[in-house]
């Protein structure tokens, strides 16, 4: 088969939640340059609709919505709009998280106070709950209704190398939220599988966005065999892979892309 046909996904309905930026405008570009029908929902309207007509002026069909993913009733009213728009919703890339504040060792190596288990405020374990875990969880289930009304679909939720690895660059509540979603990823393959329904995460590594702090940048470079942080269209490839046919028989797969992170480096 050609690479074309396998992996095509002109005319999918895509959501990709937290998509006005970083690493879900890339998965919003691989599929909206590749014919596919893009819904970007995010909480920052002014940068989702600067991105969707970015993106229109490649040719792909992208739409926004701006929306608090934490709000359960906005979302159910999200993914109602999207099959008023499109008819149909095939594609889900659960992408949308945040940050944990610092740390529990600054840049210098040394154990940084405001990242010490003993003094993270609750409020910040609460929101980063919240949006990671929560509004995630909240997104599959609210679309898994219309992808079983569709005979199938794909979810493609965004953890991290944070949730295999100890990150002491990023505040502890961050690789909590992304290991639950590991489990998660796996425990609805298994359920989801006789629905056709597709689980997969993906596990960027280091990759240049808003997110990433200069104390972060330089623990990655530090620790990385490849020596460098991503650039945004190196995910493409791996987000065309699980959103396509080519990925028919993966499903509750952890995929790292991450420059061999989780290898660590030769001293
Ligand atoms: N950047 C990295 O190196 C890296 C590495 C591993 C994993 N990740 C993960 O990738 C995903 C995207 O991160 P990024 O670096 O692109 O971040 P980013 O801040 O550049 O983009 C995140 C987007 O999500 C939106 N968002 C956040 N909270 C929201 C909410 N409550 N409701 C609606 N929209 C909301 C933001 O407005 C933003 O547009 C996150 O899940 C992050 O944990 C990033």
């Amino acid at each position: 088969m050609k690479a074309t046909e396998l992996f095509s996904v002109r005319d999918l309905s895509v959501v990709v939640t937290g998509g006005a930026n970083g690493l879900g405008s890339a998965f919003a570009r691989a599929m909206a340059d590749n014919g596919a029908q893009v819904t970007l929902f995010d909480l920052d309207g002014e940068a989702a609709a600067a991105k969707a007509n970015e993106l229109g002026r490649n040719g792909g069909a992208t739409d926004w919505l701006q929306l608090d993913l934490t709000n359960k009733a906005a979302l159910a009213a999200a993914f109602a709009t999207v099959m008023k728009r499109r008819g149909k919703l095939d594609v889900l890339f659960a992408n949308a998280g945040i940050v944990a504040g610092p740390g529990f060792l600054n840049g210098d190596w040394q154990r940084a106070p405001a990242g010490a288990i003993e003094n993270i405020p609750l409020d910040l374990w609460r929101q980063v709950q919240n949006v990671n875990l929560k509004a995630t969880f909240s997104a599959i289930q609210a679309s898994v209704p219309y992808m079983k009304q569709n005979g199938g679909g794909r979810i493609i939720v965004t953890s991290s190398t944070a949730s295999l690895r100890v990150s002491p660059a990023v505040g502890v509540a961050y690789g909590v939220t992304k290991a639950g979603l590991n489990q998660l990823v796996r425990q609805l393959a298994v359920e989801l599988a006789s629905l056709n329904i597709r689980v997969n995460a993906i596990l960027p590594g280091p990759f240049q966005t808003r997110i990433t702090t200069p104390e972060m940048q330089a623990a990655f470079n530090r620790a990385s065999p490849v020596g460098r942080a991503a650039e945004l269209h190196e995910i493409e490839g791996l987000a065309l892979l699980l959103a396509s046919n080519a990925s028919n028989f993966m499903t509750g797969g952890l995929y790292p892309i991450d420059g061999g992170l989780l290898l660590g480096k030769v001293d």
